[in-house]
């Protein structure tokens, strides 16, 4: 075999081994590699220089016809890396595409509806009903002073009436965890009333504390919303007007209060306010202990000396309060025979609301 045939013979044998590989290759990481390994990369020589270097070593006369061939099979290389590179983007893409695919008829994966605390919907609702009769809504703070809870509330130390509240005290003294809601009272009229020369009309919605046995049928931490209205012509009529309403929008529109007299020391005279339920069925039998009437508020006209105390002069102005406990309520209405379940974080119990 004559020299020329032999290095003619090199060429062919690298542009078929490399169009062999190439045709196995179906990454464009494999494909810059095969090009590398070909053309040469910055670091290293390619295979076709190498092969070229022969051109050096042939007799002159037999240098233009390999030098021909050469770029031949160069050119044909770099023609089948082209039509290759298009080929493997289309591949690389149509992995990509049906990679990331979507498959629609796949079901979905269920999502957990959260919801508000069924304490926190009525005390809500509560509120909604009471801004719609021209309550403000305030905040009052659960760490209140004993003044507040008590003193203010015309229970001085040692009143007797602070039985009636078993409390929670804190290390600091005179600092306890209010026991209801009525020391929102004393915040309202000092935050409102301008010093006592100006009707208020306010609820507050908040938990109170109180150190009992928990039991199924007491708590030690349970929803109060207070409510006060202060002016210079308010009655007990303005209460019962006020509260009936209230029953309307809140039980329906024919619901019926009544007010049985009742003692606390915040208030002259005091009440209690039952909204009449019916007695159709066994469980209004039940709800109702057999009375046909529930028991929503303790209420009252405020008492001359916390008028005093929140700024106002009860000789020109006058008032009401009330205080509701929704959880209570809450119990009879859905049948809900321990309070506990309230703070427990039971799902099942909250699911239902
Ligand atoms: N604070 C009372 C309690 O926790 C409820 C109450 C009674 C609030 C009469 C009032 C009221 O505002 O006038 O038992």
């Amino acid at each position: 075999m004559s020299e020329m045939s032999e290095t003619h013979d090199q060429l062919n044998t690298l542009e078929a081994a490399a169009l062999a590989e190439l045709n196995t290759v179906t990454s464009a990481d494999a494909l810059q590699a095969w090009y590398g390994r070909l053309f040469g990369t910055k670091r290293s020589k390619g295979a076709l220089d190498e092969a070229m270097a022969a051109l050096g070593s042939l007799p002159r006369e037999a240098r233009p016809a390999f030098g021909k061939r050469a770029n031949e099979v160069k050119q044909a290389l770099l023609a089948a890396h082209e039509a290759r590179q298009v080929a493997v983007r289309e591949a690389e893409l149509d992995r990509a595409l049906s990679s990331g695919a979507i498959d629609v008829t796949l079901p979905g994966a269920p999502v957990q509806r959260g919801r508000l605390h069924p304490s926190t919907q009525t005390l809500r609702r509560i509120c909604a009903i009471f801004a719609g009769l021209g309550f403000e809504v305030y905040r009052s703070p659960d760490v209140e002073t004993d003044a507040n809870n008590f003193e203010l509330l015309n229970m001085p130390e040692e009143h007797p009436a602070r039985d009636m509240w078993d409390t929670f005290y804190t290390t600091q003294p005179g600092v306890i965890l209010r026991t209801h809601t009525s020391p929102g009272q004393i915040r309202a009229m000092r935050a409102f009333g301008k010093g006592g020369s100006a009707p208020i009309r306010v609820v507050l919605p908040g938990m109170v504390y109180r150190y009992e046995q928990v039991t199924a049928r007491s708590e030690m931490q349970f929803n109060q919303i207070e409510g006060i209205a202060i002016g210079r012509h308010i009655t007990l009529a303005d209460l019962k007007g006020t509260m009936t309403e209230f029953a309307r929008r809140m039980y329906g529109d024919d619901a019926r209060i009544r007010f049985r007299g009742s003692y606390f020391p915040f208030t002259e005279p005091s009440v209690e306010i039952d909204v009449y339920w019916g007695l159709a069925t066994e469980r209004d039998r039940m709800i109702t202990k057999g009375t046909g009437w529930l028991e929503i508020a303790g209420a009252g006209m405020v008492h001359p000396t916390v008028l005093r105390n929140g700024g106002y002069d009860p000789a020109q102005w006058s008032g009401f309060a009330f205080g509701m406990g929704p959880e209570r309520t809450a119990m009879k209405l859905y049948g809900i025979n321990d309070i506990r379940h309230f703070w427990a974080n039971d799902l099942r119990f909250l699911e239902q609301f």
